[in-house]
């Protein structure tokens, strides 16, 4: 075992806005069924800090929802309301004893929540040719917005640096930027990306002017949906372009392009992966993600309940070649650092034969109703 060469990308620090880490790690949201009535449990806040113990410096708190009715009917999930502060700022805090920051992921579930009569979306689709609830109205578009304001402000009194506006992976947001479901025609939908992308932009921006300019937000952002994984938010890079720019016109800081492995390229012909095309087209720092340490993507992990098997010396060989071509400026590491909290310090150290294995039994029981992604499975 011998330490990273002090040349190691991935261990050079790095400056997000007013935040100093000192590598490349973060840790993206995770729900963990460690929260009661939406508060995080004080065990919730000891994990994140013992993450921060292990060398991820940024972290981002498992998604929250937001101050509205409609954002989530999942038992175990967190909000993010005056009610939640206190205990968001308790976790803010224990992170805080580690040397770490935190963001707090605002969420909404749309259409992926069962129908209850709150199920909303862009056009009341989870996906195309599959209704699920009722499109929201335009009122309910501009309440959502103050919605999405008023828990960043909480988020930013309970000491977080920041926020992160979720707006992957086929939820509420995703579902207004993904065209297959999106058939509005009044401005917030349609053909064109511009449009598609204007709630976000909106909310970002009315965030950014409550929460100030030192405040920093994040905007996580996927092609793949949870129930379609072939489906995609821009089908070009032009459609990229035009949505990484109204991001950074919104106020967006660092944008967070989820993908389900990180080293596949997005468009032939070049291999940058999504966060590397963002990068280049957006003009924004960005986070890279998608099973960092493991040879099988988190889907496969929730749907088919396989376990991973290491992969590892690989993974950091091409995140130090992607970060030194400047392809992205920051690593997200999830069921990797579930697995083992050490996960980053071993990896400086290149101590990889020391990692502790992620295994699905870590999740534990989730009581968590994923029917709706199931059956689009099925
Ligand atoms: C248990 C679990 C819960 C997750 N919850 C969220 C979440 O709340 N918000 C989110 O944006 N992504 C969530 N994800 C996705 C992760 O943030 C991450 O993108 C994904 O696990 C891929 O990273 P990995 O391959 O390193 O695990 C979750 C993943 C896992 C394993």
């Amino acid at each position: 075992m011998s330490a990273a060469p002090e040349s190691s990308p991935l261990f050079t620090p790095y400056r997000l806005k007013g935040l100093a880490l000192p590598n490349r790690f973060v840790m993206p949201a995770m729900q963990r069924g460690m929260c009661a009535a939406g508060s995080p449990k004080p065990e919730l806040a000891a994990y994140y800090r013992r993450r921060a113990e292990g060398g991820v410096k940024l972290i981002v708190g498992e998604s929250a929802a937001i101050d509205h009715e409609t954002a989530t009917r999942q038992p175990t999930s967190a909000w993010i309301t005056h009610a939640t502060r206190d205990a968001w700022a308790h976790c803010v805090d224990e992170v805080g004893k580690a040397g770490g920051h935190m963001l707090i992921q605002l969420w909404h579930e749309g259409a992926v929540r069962k129908d209850d009569g709150l199920s909303i979306s862009p056009s009341g689709y989870v996906q195309p040719g599959k209704a699920n609830g009722r499109a929201a109205t335009l009122d309910e578009i501009a309440e959502l917005i103050e919605a999405y304001t008023r828990s960043a402000l909480i988020a930013q009194d309970a000491g977080a640096a920041g926020v992160e506006v979720h707006a992957a992976h086929g939820y509420f947001l995703d579902q207004f930027l993904w065209a297959g479901i999106n058939h509005r025609d009044d401005g917030y939908g349609g053909a064109d990306i511009a449009q598609r992308a204007r709630f976000p932009a909106e909310i970002v921006a009315s965030i950014r002017a409550a929460c100030g300019p030192d405040f920093v937000i994040s905007l996580r952002f996927s092609q793949w949906k949870e129930v379609d994984y072939a489906a995609r938010v821009a089908g070009t890079p032009d459609e990229l372009a035009v949505f990484a720019g109204m991001m950074k016109q919104a106020g967006v800081d660092v944008l967070h392009a989820s993908t389900r492995r990180f080293w596949e390229p997005e468009w032939d012909g070049d291999r940058r992966n999504l966060a590397g095309w963002t990068r280049a087209l957006g003009g924004l720092p960005v986070i890279t993600v998608g099973s960092v340490g493991l040879d099988t993507d988190v889907m496969t992990t929730f749907i088919e309940g396989r376990d991973a098997k290491p992969r590892v010396a690989e993974a950091v060989e091409d995140l130090e070649a992607r970060i030194a071509a400047h392809e992205f400026d920051l690593v997200a590491v999830g069921r990797a650092l579930i697995g083992d909290p050490d996960f980053v310090k071993k990896l400086e150290a290149r101590d990889y034969g020391a990692i502790r294995l992620f295994t699905r039994a870590d999740l534990g029981a989730l009581e968590w109703d994923t029917d709706v992604i199931h059956e689009a499975h099925a």
